[in-house]
């Protein structure tokens, strides 16, 4: 992934080669390859279907793959999940915190933007974004040094979204997090990530995101008919090899 001798200075915490899934015989990842180093930030981005949840559980080890996952010894990994079905589950949040850690309550709650008070309710009465940002909480809970975040903001207020990854970044740079991150929203991607790997169950596109535009990074995952017209953006492209 990083050519250029500079970016040799931080260690690499996760390593992935060659990496491919299959489901039933059908191929829903292939040939992804890419390294991540401590505290840079790596946006996955491409249409639904195109393998990033994929992506995640083979990084986790929960479904099969061909290829190499490496993982440095140290890396605690929190995970924010697409959805969680939550409606009957009888337990608070701060139960659920719980589970994972019994401190670091009021951080993980300040960090998403919610009062203490939600601690004593259910997680089934939480609204669809509030269980969202309970979800980030319970990830980041324990310090984790990793952060696998799959849409973590989808069902949260449009208002909401930005102090939220003003609240993570601040942490990211606290605890010294990497995070990889799946998002539709190009504007969280352009702002908030290092790196971004377009995928449509093969890599489009792996490229430091200061070197694509928005634009660009549009027409590689939906091709040219989405693209606004009359821009002509500057971009380096390097395929992930
Ligand atoms: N357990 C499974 N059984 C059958 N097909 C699966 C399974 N898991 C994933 N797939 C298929 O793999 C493909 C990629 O799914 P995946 O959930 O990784 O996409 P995604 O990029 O996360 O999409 P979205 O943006 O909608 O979340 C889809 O075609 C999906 O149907
Ligand atoms: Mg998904």
């Amino acid at each position: 992934m990083h050519e250029d001798s500079e970016v040799l200075r931080r260690p690499v915490v996760l390593s992935v080669s060659g990496l491919g899934v299959k489901v039933g015989g059908k191929t829903v990842l292939e040939n992804v390859s890419f390294n991540l180093e401590a505290k840079e930030t790596l946006a996955i981005v491409g249409p639904n279907g195109s393998g990033k949840t994929t992506l995640f559980r083979a990084l986790m080890g929960l479904v099969p793959h061909s290829g190499r996952v490496s993982w440095s010894t140290e890396s605690k990994i929190g995970l924010v999940p697409q959805s969680l079905v939550a409606t009957d589950l009888p337990i608070t949040v701060a139960e659920f915190l719980s589970l994972k850690c019994k401190a670091g309550f009021q951080e993980s709650m300040n960090s998403v933007g919610l009062g203490m008070e939600v601690l004593r309710q259910r997680l089934g009465s939480l609204s669809g974004g509030e269980l969202q940002r309970v979800l980030i909480a319970w990830a980041i809970v324990d310090r984790p040094r990793v952060l696998l975040f799959d849409e973590p903001t989808s069902g949260v207020d449009i208002g909401a979204e930005e102090p939220i990854y003003q609240r993570l970044e601040s942490l990211k740079e606290q605890l010294g997090i990497t995070t990889l991150l799946i998002s539709h929203n190009m504007h969280v991607v352009m702002h908030y990530s290092d790196y971004v790997l377009a995928l449509n169950k093969r890599p489009l596109l792996f490229s430091e995101t200061k070197n694509v535009s928005h634009t660009k990074l549009l027409e590689i995952i939906y091709g040219a008919q989405v693209t606004p017209q009359g821009t002509a953006p500057q971009e380096a492209e390097r395929p992930s090899s």
